[in-house]
């Protein structure tokens, strides 16, 4: 007989989670992705035709599903309590002491832990399936985050203890999100090449993303959980100590700390947590310390808790891992906007489980501030991040003659890359090279235009855009709108002993991708240019508050936001009231006073009409001073929007694009039927007043003048029109009548 649905569906929800533990939790995978595949498809197609087999513990529901408005703070059955930290192994010799002589006379047991480096949430499980998921919040209530916990396939949605008669009727269970150090790279690479902002280490990437509204986001990041304590538990077999709860974990099918150490004395715990310093770089997620925990419960409870933390436990930090090493050289980088960063060149050590022979030094003003020079040895460190840092120098080990660091000398004022100019603009701590010619830019610079936040240009990576400015076929990203398949087929990304073709499928796609690009909206379009200082955010900012590519560069936005900037400055500079500015004389102090309040009513005006406009927002009223505000973007950004539109480049790129016939477009809120179009008003309408008439020209898009010329777009004309009928008739200019001009705003 058969199986029926239900049965077949039960069936394979089981064996696809225990592919699932095998695979995720005990990284042994029992069977192979594609076979996986199939069993997945089969449940999909299950509950495609019942809809009603999609219950919540499917393995199916871990996709994400709909985004929500925000976070519901719910209050934690037992509160989430922290440890006491120290670094310091004296404080913990202090604690078992101070422990023992609370429970005197009994031999003591220690559980030595890895401190998992994530953020900190609560399981519950209901009659064995997945309810709740919270994070700490503030120990007492956490936020609901079980639609993005759900996305993660080490949390069992059902436990398998789910049908024995002993299973606890209510679970919960308490660890750490986190995120694979290889899952945290590949995240980071990924977000580079869609050109968003990387994520400064794994923590930081799992708090960001179990903050996320959107569950289907989330699962599309790769986080893990680490399960070590417990919160309320009804029912089910008695635990009774923490080296038996992690076993009755890992039994339901949750992941626990890999190693743990079970410990009898300080000294014991002291090794414990020697080793594990040692052997944790291995971990494939980060650690920061050793969490240190009395084993048995009955003890627990009788040493209990402060306000804050158990006395039972403590969290051992460990430093971040540093080392020292000789500073060979320092190298300059070109990056895609023309930044020169200055490189330490390492011998190599060793440190964080990986070879370390760079170093970045952010810039010269950072190198200037800890004093590195070259020959010097130099304290390293990694902290998760990916990219290590100096963080001093050992300066009684520098070599005689050691020269203090200029980018100037270094580069004798030259981009190492195209031996072009370089520059250090005041506002800036960086320099650049602003040939806006060179080379280093102009294959980072058709990369970035072909990233997937910005024109989505397939078969355009790295190795593709350096051959191309390379073989001369494209230097800036305007080439590309000229190329054909029969040029870039042929292309060799190889050598010429070993050559690669290109080939003409991906040639193919290139072109086609690049003729897509010609209709995408105005702020991916300003996100490719690689203005300098323009983000994704800045982009998108821009691309709703303007048109098209010149008004940007007109825009008077981002002129008020400058001159806002400018005055406001002048204030501080003028302010009487300053005790450097105080006035000589009464007069002066009059006059000064009277400037100032000028000044600061100017800055009211310009302030007040950006606001209306929503490019800014008064944070705070200060009475007879300058408010303080916000803009959609700051005046360093504006500066530099307008300074690159104004540049060379920036006329020779509107050009181009002119010529090309792409026109990006803006996607202002708030356009409608006639965006952009100007209209005439004349003689007296039927039903609405002038007035009405121009605020409904004004909603849907357009705007009014009070003369008939080649730029009208329409004339809204009623009974009596004069001259300025007959002068649009002259001109051919569409004449609409009162009913054909509410026709076409249609519901607007
Ligand atoms: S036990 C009441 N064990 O460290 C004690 N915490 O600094 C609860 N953490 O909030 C914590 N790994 O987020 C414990 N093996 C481990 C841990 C661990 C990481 C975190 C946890 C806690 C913080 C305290």
């Amino acid at each position: 007989m058969t199986d029926s649905p239900q049965q077949r569906h039960a069936a394979l929800a089981e064996e696809i989670r225990r592919h699932d533990r095998a695979y995720y939790v005990e990284a042994q995978p029992t069977i192979s992705d594609r076979d996986y595949d199939k069993l997945y498809r089969e449940l999909l197609d299950l509950e495609a035709a019942q809809p009603q087999l999609r219950t919540a513990d499917s393995p199916s529901q871990r996709v994400g599903g709909a985004p929500i408005d925000g976070f519901e703070t719910v209050r934690h059955a037992m509160p989430m309590m922290s440890l006491d930290n120290t670094y310091s192994q004296e404080e913990v010799r202090d604690f078992v002491v101070r422990v023992q002589k609370l429970l005197p006379g009994e031999p003591l047991e220690w559980l030595v832990e890895p401190k998992a480096d994530g953020v900190a949430i609560s399981l519950r499980f209901e009659d064995g399936l997945f309810t709740l998921g919270t994070t700490r919040g503030d120990g007492i209530a956490g936020d609901d985050v079980t639609a993005n916990l759900r996305t993660i396939r080490t949390i069992p949605l059902r436990l398998n203890a789910l049908g024995q008669a002993d299973a606890p009727g209510v679970l919960e269970v308490r660890g750490e999100v986190i995120m694979t150090r290889s899952g945290f790279a590949q995240l980071n690479r990924e977000r580079a090449d869609a050109g968003e902002p990387l994520f400064a280490n794994p923590r930081n990437a799992t708090a960001g993303s179990l903050k996320q509204l959107d569950s289907a986001l989330v699962a599309r990041r790769p986080l893990d959980i680490v399960l070590y304590g417990s919160g309320e538990i009804i029912g089910g077999p008695a635990i009774d100590s923490q080296s038996g709860l992690l076993d009755a974990l890992g039994q339901l099918g949750f992941r626990t700390p890999q190693h743990t150490w079970c410990c009898s004395g300080v000294d014991d715990v002291l090794d414990a947590i020697a080793e594990l310093d040692r052997v944790r770089p291995g971990f494939d997620y980060d650690t920061d310390g050793a969490v240190i925990k009395l084993n048995r419960f009955d003890l627990r409870e009788r040493v209990g808790a402060t306000a804050k933390a158990p006395r039972w436990a403590m969290a051992f930090k460990y430093a971040p891992e540093q080392t020292q090493t000789k500073l060979n050289a320092i190298t300059v980088q070109v990056g895609r906007t023309g930044t020169l960063t200055p490189v330490a060149e390492l011998e190599p050590a060793f440190l964080d489980g990986s070879t370390i022979s760079r170093a970045t030094l952010h810039n010269e003003d950072e190198i200037a501030r800890k004093d590195i020079r070259v020959g010097d040895t130099v304290l390293i460190e990694k902290r998760g991040d990916v990219i290590p840092g100096v963080i001093s120098v050992l300066r009684e080990l520098r070599p005689a003659g050691a020269e203090p660091f200029d980018m100037q000398g270094a580069t004798g004022g030259r981009c190492p890359e195209c031996g072009g100019e370089i520059r250090k603009d005041e506002a800036f701590v960086a320099w650049r090279c602003i040939n806006l010619q060179c080379p280093a830019q102009a294959a980072q610079r058709l990369e970035h235009f072909a990233a997937r936040a910005a024109l989505d240009i397939e078969c355009l990576g790295d190795i593709v855009s350096d051959k191309l400015v390379e073989r001369q076929l494209a230097r800036g990203p305007m080439d590309l709108f000229g190329l054909t398949v029969e040029q870039l087929g042929p292309l060799n990304l190889g050598t010429d002993d070993e050559p690669r073709m290109f080939g003409e499928k991906n040639a193919t796609k290139l072109v086609e991708s690049v003729a897509r690009a010609r209709g995408m909206g105005l702020d991916r379009w300003l996100f490719a240019l690689a203005i300098p200082e323009m983000g994704r955010t800045i982009a998108g900012s821009l691309g709703k508050f303007h048109d098209d590519l010149p008004a940007v560069a007109a825009s008077p936005l981002l002129r008020n936001v400058i001159a806002l900037d400018e005055k406001v400055a002048e204030t501080v500079r003028i302010n009487p009231r300053s005790r450097k500015n105080r006035p000589n004389s009464d007069a002066d102090k009059a006059k000064r006073e009277q400037q100032y309040k000028n000044l600061v009513a100017e800055i009211r005006e310009m302030l007040g009409g950006l606001v209306s406009l929503g490019f800014a927002k008064i944070s705070k009223e200060n009475g007879s001073h300058p408010p303080n505000y916000t803009t959609e973007v700051g005046p360093s950004v504006a500066r530099s929007v307008l300074d690159w539109f104004a540049s060379g480049i920036g006329h020779a790129t509107l050009e181009r694009l002119a010529k090309l016939g792409i026109d990006p477009r803006g996607d202002r809120p708030g356009g409608g039927v006639f965006d952009g179009k100007t209209f005439v008003i004349t003689g007296t309408l039927p039903t609405m007043s002038r007035d009405e008439a121009k605020a409904k020209i004004e909603a849907t898009g357009g705007k009014t003048t009070g003369t008939v010329s080649k730029k009208t777009d329409y004339l809204l004309a009623g009974e009596k029109a004069g001259s300025k009928l007959a002068k649009a008739k002259a001109l051919e200019i569409p004449i609409l009548d009162e009913a054909t001009f509410l026709e076409l705003c249609g519901g607007e």
